[in-house]
C-alpha cells in the first residue's frame, strides 16, 4: 500500500471513528429492500460476511435473526457498536484489504455503502479476496458506486470523508471476470432516515453468485 492509499484509508477510519454515534442515528433501522434477495436464498444458520458493517445496524443485525454473522469494519467506534446492536455477531476490527478468512468460509457476504470507501485500484483484488471466502455457489449482495471518479473528499456528518469508485460497468465487468454470475441488478435510495437526506439518491445494487465446482 503506498503512502496516498494508507492516508486515504486513514481519513476514512478516523472519519467514522469521528462519526459513528452520529451516523448510527441518522441510518435506516429497516433493511427493507437491501437484502430481500438475499434472505429468499439462503438457509437458515448460513454463514454470512458483512463488509464495513459499521454499527451493524440494519444490515448484520437483519442478518443475524437467521444467520452466523462476522462483520469486518476499520472504525473502532463503529465495531464497538456493532458489538452492543448485534450481540451474537462476530465482529472484528480490520482493513478488509488485510484481514484474513480461509478459502470458502462463507456462503455469502454482503457489503453496504462501504466498498466506495477503498482506493478504487483495490477493488478488482478485493472481488477477488470475496470470491475466495465464498463457498462455491455462495452469494455476493453490494451496493456498488456509479461514478467514475477516482478520489472525491467532501464533508460527512462533521468529518472529511473520501470516495473512490470506478463507473458501474466497470463492476459488471470485474464481476464476471473474477468467476461471478450476475443474478439481478436493481436500485435502493438513501440508507439514511428520509429527514436527513437532502436530495434523493439511489444505487445499485448488484447481487452475484460464485459459480459451483462443476460448472
Ligand atoms: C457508510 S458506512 C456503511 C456502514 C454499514 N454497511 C451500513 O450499511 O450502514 C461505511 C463503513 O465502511 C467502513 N469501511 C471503510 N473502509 C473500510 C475498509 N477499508 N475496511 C473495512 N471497513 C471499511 C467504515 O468504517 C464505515 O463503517
Amino acid at each position: 500500500m503506498n503512502t496516498v492509499t494508507a492516508n486515504y484509508k486513514a481519513l476514512v477510519q478516523s472519519g467514522y471513528d469521528q462519526c459513528a454515534a452520529a451516523y448510527h442515528e441518522s441510518r435506516r433501522s429497516e433493511a427493507g429492500r437491501e437484502l430481500g434477495a438475499l434472505l429468499s436464498v439462503l438457509e437458515d444458520g448460513a454463514a454470512v460476511l458483512d463488509i464495513g458493517c459499521g454499527a451493524g445496524v440494519p444490515v448484520a443485525k437483519t442478518l443475524a435473526e437467521r444467520f452466523r454473522v462476522t462483520g469486518v469494519d476499520i472504525s473502532d467506534s463503529m465495531i464497538r457498536l456493532a458489538k452492543t446492536n448485534v450481540p451474537t455477531g462476530t465482529f472484528m476490527r480490520s482493513d478488509i484489504m488485510s484481514v484474513e478468512f480461509a478459502p470458502s468460509t462463507f456462503d455469502a457476504a454482503t457489503a453496504f455503502y462501504s466498498i466506495f470507501h477503498v482506493p478504487r485500484k483495490e477493488h478488482p483484488t478485493l472481488l477477488r479476496r470475496i470470491y475466495e471466502w465464498l463457498k462455491p455457489g455462495g452469494y455476493l449482495l453490494c451496493l456498488l458506486p456509479h461514478y467514475d471518479e477516482e478520489t472525491y473528499l467532501d464533508e460527512f456528518f462533521g468529518s472529511t470523508m473520501y470516495w473512490s469508485s470506478y463507473a458501474l460497468e466497470e463492476y459488471i465487468h470485474f464481476l464476471k471476470h473474477t468467476g461471478f454470475d450476475l443474478l439481478e441488478e436493481s436500485f435502493v435510495g438513501s440508507g439514511f432516515d428520509e429527514a436527513v437526506v437532502a436530495e434523493p439518491e439511489t444505487h445499485p445494487i448488484v447481487f452475484a453468485q460464485k459459480r459451483k465446482a462443476s460448472q
